[in-house]
């Protein structure tokens, strides 16, 4: 599966709902989580995201493994997005950001 990573949050710009042909993106508060049971593996949202904030799995950088189970555990939270809207006001100053896990908002 692909998992949504660090670089998302406060960024959101859903740029990855876009171009995703299944529906497997939830939506939170300041960042998006792919559901791995819808995920195709196709990797086109990889691409397309302007902070790289998507991993084939298996490309995951060894800091940001957590981000696997809250892929998961955050789908089943929250509600499906399935059109591109715009980017959270911030977002162009929180891409510039590290360390972002603390801000995240469930
Ligand atoms: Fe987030 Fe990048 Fe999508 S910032 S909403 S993973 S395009």
């Amino acid at each position: 599966t692909h998992v949504v990573g660090e670089a998302c949050i406060g960024c959101k710009y859903t740029d990855c709902v876009a171009i995703c042909p299944v529906e497997c993106f939830h939506e939170g508060p300041n960042f998006l989580v792919i559901d791995p049971e819808v995920c195709i593996d196709c990797g086109v949202c990889v691409a397309e995201c302007p902070v790289e904030a998507i991993f084939d799995e298996k490309d995951l950088p060894e800091s940001q493994k957590e981000y696997v189970e809250l892929n998961i555990r955050l789908t089943k939270e929250w509600p499906l997005i399935t059109q591109s809207k715009e980017p959270l006001p911030e977002a162009e100053s929180w891409a510039e950001k590290e360390g972002k896990r603390e801000h995240l908002v469930e």
